[in-house]
């Protein structure tokens, strides 16, 4: 069994991101177990001053989560060319911990844009560096034209999508094995 941990970085209730982390997990082998994190949009912007062991309920909730798994998939749009705030704001939350240090983590970015979001995409690999996670060989995907690429109801209409969605289970598989 493998223990995985889904974040999506946007907050709308019809993101294609998060249609795309549905998809992703509804394509998934039984035996990995998912959670959603749903707590992003009810962490307090980080601030230091109260950055500790005693810290916020829902920023105890989302290092406690992320401990428990054994892999972390982010699927995230770009906001003006950079990580969604409420992401960024997550993130900076786990910069004093340690609970992504090799942990393996799926970075994907989704857009109706013809670059796919891919300043975000960056981004967020620099700052997963910056707290050691270990980012999946073949974990990564930059996916343009998201809206051409899923149905309404969700699900991936397009076969070179799916076909690499499925190569990205593959490498959060391995790098768990
Ligand atoms: C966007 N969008 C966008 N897309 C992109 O690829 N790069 C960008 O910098 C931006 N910037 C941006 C700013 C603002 C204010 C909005 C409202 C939108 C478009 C964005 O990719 C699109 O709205 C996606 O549908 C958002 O992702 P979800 O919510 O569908 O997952």
């Amino acid at each position: 069994e493998i223990k995985v941990l889904a974040i999506s970085g946007s907050l709308r209730e019809k993101s294609s991101n998060t249609a795309l982390m549905n998809a992703i997990i509804g394509l998934a082998p039984k035996h990995m177990k998912w959670t959603i994190f749903k707590g992003l949009g009810d962490l307090p912007h980080f601030n230091p001053d109260i950055d500790n062991d005693e810290g916020p309920v829902p920023v105890r909730e989302l290092r406690s989560q992320i401990q428990e798994v054994d892999a972390v998939l982010i699927c995230t749009p770009e906001y003006g060319n950079g990580v969604p705030g409420v992401l960024k704001n997550a993130l900076d939350w786990l910069v004093s911990t340690s609970v992504f240090m090799n942990k393996p983590t799926a970075v994907i970015s989704a857009s109706p844009t013809p670059m796919g979001g891919d300043k975000a995409h960056a981004s967020l690999l620099l700052t997963l560096g910056m707290i050691n996670a270990a980012i999946i060989e073949g974990g990564n995907l930059i996916i343009p034209h998201i809206t051409l690429k899923m149905s309404k109801e969700g699900a991936i209409t397009d076969e070179g999508l799916q076909a690499e969605i499925e190569k990205v289970l593959q490498a959060l598989e391995q790098a768990c094995s």
